[in-house]
């Protein structure tokens, strides 16, 4: 067989070691040719290809971002590098020009929903979960979620002993879209007084209250962290929001910081390593077996797969009842 492998939408920690986990798979255990495909699904469109061989796959378990390159190119809408073209339709001609046997994806949500539809198609689709905001539908965990929380715990332990110091509140806010998994996850690990998150409406007075009762209880600063995600008025970045309004409830001198693509760059934890090696794995496995339109996902500590159809078009968001939430209330922590 002859596979081709891309990687679209915003970049994270553990593409190449997943598309090390896959090729290696794919080359040594199979027996399969892989063909690199560049930039997300605009190297469809262009056929900007290359071989993969077992030595280029050297030194990528722990490289950040991805070697292929990746876009935000979506090929079922109109805009993007070519227009005037049945951008479907040429792809599946120039994936039937490469000899290719099938494409895995690996992506986000956006990229889930391309493959879905490229598979509806009737092309042969393998697709892999990548994120950092970990929103994707049918998988407990996605690669690189686990490094950007710890990119983000690290930023929160290092804001709490100047936020000390200066008898300060602390705002950060962290990325996740329009989930608040980064922010409860690293909130929660980096000892927040106060999580912010879109799935749970915030009241300013009672994040106020919650700082000052702190203050009454000897505790002079205060950690908030805050999910871009959240409503703000529509106009300011949410950390700068909360901080002014926060500072306004209290009286109390409030900072902000805006953590941004460190969360995105740089090596991924050994965790989201063996992650990326097991799915890239699964994925081979799946091609090797003639399981297509499946996106492999992880559920409890199993590596398994779900139907594309079925992860198209949804979200999974944090729920109420989320242990960390009901413990971090029990706790006091204020969720809004
Ligand atoms: O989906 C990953 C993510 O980093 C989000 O957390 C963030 O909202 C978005 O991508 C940023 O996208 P871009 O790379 O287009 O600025």
């Amino acid at each position: 067989m002859r596979i081709g492998i891309l990687t679209s939408g915003g970049d994270c920690p553990g593409i190449n070691a997943t598309i090390r986990g896959v090729c290696k798979t794919a080359i040594n255990h199979y027996g399969m040719e892989v063909v690199g495909i560049h930039s997300g699904f605009q190297g469809l469109l262009t056929k900007e290809v290359e071989p993969i061989t077992d030595k280029s796959l050297s030194g990528l378990l722990n490289l950040g971002g991805t070697i292929l390159g990746t876009s935000r190119e979506k090929p079922f809408k109109k805009n993007g590098i070519i227009s005037g073209v049945n951008k479907p339709a040429l792809i599946e001609e120039n994936i039937k020009e490469l000899g290719l046997d099938c494409i895995v994806c690996i992506g986000g949500n956006g990229t889930q929903k391309t493959a879905a539809k490229l598979s509806e198609m009737g092309l042969n689709i393998v697709s892999i979960p990548k994120t950092i905001d970990n929103d994707i539908w049918g998988t407990d965990f996605s690669f690189g979620f686990d490094t950007a929380v710890s990119i983000a715990t690290d930023a929160i332990d290092r804001l709490h002993s100047t936020a000390s110091s200066h008898k300060r509140v602390m705002v950060i806010e962290v990325m996740g879209h329009k989930a608040g998994w980064i922010a409860l996850y690293s909130g929660m690990a980096g000892g927040g007084d106060v999580i912010l998150i879109p799935e749970i409406p915030y009241n300013i007075r009672s994040i106020g209250n919650t700082i000052l009762d702190r203050l009454k209880r000897g505790k002079p600063y205060s950690i908030v962290v805050v999910a871009e995600g959240i409503k703000t008025d529509g106009r300011k970045r949410a950390a700068e929001y909360i901080a002014q309004e926060i500072e306004y409830e209290t009286g109390i001198e409030t900072r902000e910081t805006v953590l941004g693509y460190i969360q995105r760059g740089g090596s991924p934890t050994p965790f989201d390593r063996n992650l990326s090696t097991r799915m890239g794995g699964h994925a081979t496995e799946l091609i090797a077996n003639n399981q297509f339109g499946r996106m492999v996902t992880l559920q409890g500590d199993a590596i398994s797969s779900t139907p594309l159809s079925e992860v198209a078009g949804k979200l999974k968001l944090v729920t109420e009842e989320h242990d960390l939430i009901v413990q971090g209330r029990r706790m006091g922590i204020c969720f809004g």
